[in-house]
């Protein structure tokens, strides 16, 4: 499958890449790219032999946003007649772990499709932000719900309402974010982690997924009604047999995916 806005690759055994590729735009998140993203995720997602995905763009920008030049001509009626950008970074449809991998630029629908992912690995160059306020709109793809969700209220509150930008570190002080890794370094932290994941159980590792999710969206006793759900298909897995008889007859589990 040949693309025009991304590059699709294989960087380990098991783990697929989607970058962001419009350098001139600073990755900026026109519908093209955005249906390409959304293709070749779905791709990935139901490939036997890819257990992880990584989102990424380029050392200077993850994405700048939506790309504004696209809206400009863009009425209230186009936007609500075209599927919602929070509709095409669900990444929880996926059920596959997605590893943002971010470095430069990281704002607006960048910062939200970053946080749509499962984990976020950052380069000490990384800025996220949500400079919608700029623009005279909001953030429109998630930003006011997981940004506040991940940073809580008071930051989240600075950061729309006055274009306040967080650096790599900050951001991995407040919990935004699972890394930050030199320049050079940061796609290999990232390839580790979706290596790791996709050596494991993709019976345990969707089921996980899912119940983690779940937190989001549930009461607490619903949710870990949910997990328990979960808990008993992991039990009934192929996967948990392997597991255990591989930790008693102390060696390494071969998984089978079932
Ligand atoms: N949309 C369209 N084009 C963009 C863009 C965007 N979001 N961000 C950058 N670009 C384009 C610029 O227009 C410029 O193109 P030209 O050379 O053709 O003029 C090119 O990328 C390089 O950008 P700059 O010259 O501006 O680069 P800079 O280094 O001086 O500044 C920046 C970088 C601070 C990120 C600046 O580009 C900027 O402020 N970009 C817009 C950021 C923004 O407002 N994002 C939110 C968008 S709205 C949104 O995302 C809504 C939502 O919730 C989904």
């Amino acid at each position: 499958m040949s693309y025009e806005h991304i590059i699709v690759d294989r960087p380990a055994d098991g783990v697929g890449r989607v970058r962001l590729n419009r350098p001139e735009a600073l990755n900026a998140l026109n519908s093209a790219l955005m249906d390409e993203v959304n293709e070749a995720m779905l791709a990935f997602n139901g490939d036997a032999t890819i257990g992880a995905m990584i989102l990424t763009g380029n050392d200077k920008a993850f994405a700048a946003g939506a790309d504004i030049k696209e809206m400009d001509g863009k009425t209230q009626i186009d936007m609500l007649m075209t599927v919602s950008l929070v509709d095409r970074f669900d990444f929880k449809k996926l059920s596959k772990p997605v590893i943002a991998a971010v470095s430069g630029y990281t704002l607006g629908g960048g910062c939200e499709i970053a946080m749509a992912c499962d984990m976020i690995v950052a380069s000490e160059s990384a800025v996220f932000g949500q400079p919608e306020i700029n623009l005279g709109i909001i953030p429109g793809a998630g930003g006011t719900q997981r940004l506040t969700r991940a940073l809580g209220k008071a930051l989240a509150m600075e950061i729309m309402l006055t274009d306040r930008k967080l650096g790599a570190q900050d951001a991995l002080h407040h919990g935004l974010i699972n890394r930050v890794a030199p320049l050079d370094e940061y796609m290999n932290v990232a390839v580790g982690i979706a290596q790791k994941v996709a050596q494991r159980s993709q019976v345990a590792i969707r089921l996980t997924k899912e119940a983690v999710n779940k937190a989001y969206e549930m009461t607490l006793e619903e949710g870990l009604a949910y997990e328990r759900r979960n808990f008993l298909v992991a039990f009934g897995s192929e996967d948990k047999v392997e597991g255990m008889r591989a930790f008693i007859e102390k060696r390494r589990a071969e998984w089978k995916n079932r």
